[in-house]
């Protein structure tokens, strides 16, 4: 479709890749900011085990897949291990037993004890100027920032795009699931599906070494299997020639034209799974859920992504 006339495509790509590129350089997070990240963590995880006994604090979304900016959140979660004597808690009680005590520390500002989130979480700023969310035994949210992490491997590409995607939606003030616009993590999946139809990156939840069939590996009743082995890839994936020579400059193009011009929000369902875009799955009339903007996550197949998205935005 690209291939019809489009008289908005730009002649030269050259100018957006070289800025695009000085731009991403700029917004990389200096190692200094990765210390501070390190030490809140491990300071996190002095509290979650005084708190709850045997525990594991660990990374997740940008602080654990390599697609941070400069001055971005960290997100973490704990785990509890019942077996080796810390306690069992739901999820609410976490977040107020944790949320409780971290309010006695100095260090903490701002705590937020977000219960009826749909993950509940704490919200809060560690006086090092890191931000903080803390969320509770989400095994899936460890697994898809591993799946995004694995997909930055393959080429660099991705983490140019998902850089200037995020500070581009961060600057127009539509990146926030909380007042109606997509998180990061939904825009870094609409980059993804964008690089899989420019056959710039494959889909690595159907690649099986051996080319044997899909496994199914239960993660919290989803299917977290992928294929995560990027050094020996090319055994089963090659990019196509022409997508090799594709610039940052034309990638960022087709981004904005397919979201703008192709892609139909109303039946489409935005799947990283199937790099074609499937039609909606369900035609029966849904009352429950707005589908403005329909994203499929790419294990917890009932979860729209794209869900906090209002008419509005
Ligand atoms: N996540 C999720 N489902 C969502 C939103 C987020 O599972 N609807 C999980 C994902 O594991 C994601 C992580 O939460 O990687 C963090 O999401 P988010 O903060 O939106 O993305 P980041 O990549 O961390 O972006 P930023 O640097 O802007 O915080
Ligand atoms: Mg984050």
């Amino acid at each position: 479709s690209d291939r019809k006339y489009d008289p908005y495509r730009p002649t030269s790509f050259d100018q957006i890749t070289k800025d695009a590129k000085e731009f991403c350089q700029e917004l990389m997070p200096k190692p200094e900011e990765e210390t501070r990240k390190l030490a809140l963590l491990q300071k996190l995880s002095d509290i979650t085990v005084e708190v709850f006994g045997e525990a594991e604090v660990l990374p997740f979304g940008s602080s654990g897949n390599g697609l941070a900016l400069a001055n971005a959140d960290m997100d973490v979660c704990v785990f509890l291990n019942p077996k080796n004597g810390s306690e069992e808690v739901s999820p609410v009680e976490f977040v107020e037993r944790i949320g409780d005590r971290l309010e006695k520390d100095p260090d903490f500002e701002n705590i937020l004890q977000l219960k009826r989130a749909r993950v509940p979480i704490v919200k809060l700023n560690h006086v090092n100027g890191i931000a903080c969310d803390i969320g509770y035994q989400n095994d899936l949210a460890i697994w898809n920032t591993r799946l995004l992490r694995a997909y930055c491997r393959i080429d660099e590409r991705v983490r140019d795009m998902v850089v200037i995607i995020k500070i581009w939606a961060k600057r127009r003030k539509i990146n926030n699931p909380y007042t109606g616009s997509l998180s990061s993590y939904a825009y870094v999946l609409l980059v993804i599906h964008v690089l899989q139809r420019r056959g710039v990156l494959p889909n690595l939840q159907t690649i099986v070494a051996g080319n044997g069939k899909v496994p199914f590996w239960d993660c919290q009743g989803f299917n977290r299997y992928f294929f995560e082995d990027i050094a020996n890839l090319s055994r089963y994936w090659q990019p196509t020639p022409e997508s090799q020579r594709q610039s940052i400059g034309e990638l960022l193009y087709e981004f904005f034209r397919y979201y703008a011009s192709e892609f139909r929000y109303a039946n489409h369902v935005e799947d990283t799974e199937q790099a074609q875009s499937a039609p909606a799955a369900d035609s029966k009339p849904v009352v429950k859920n707005r589908y403005l903007f329909c994203i499929e996550d790419p294990f917890e197949l009932n979860h729209n992504v794209g869900r906090p998205v209002d008419r509005y935005s």
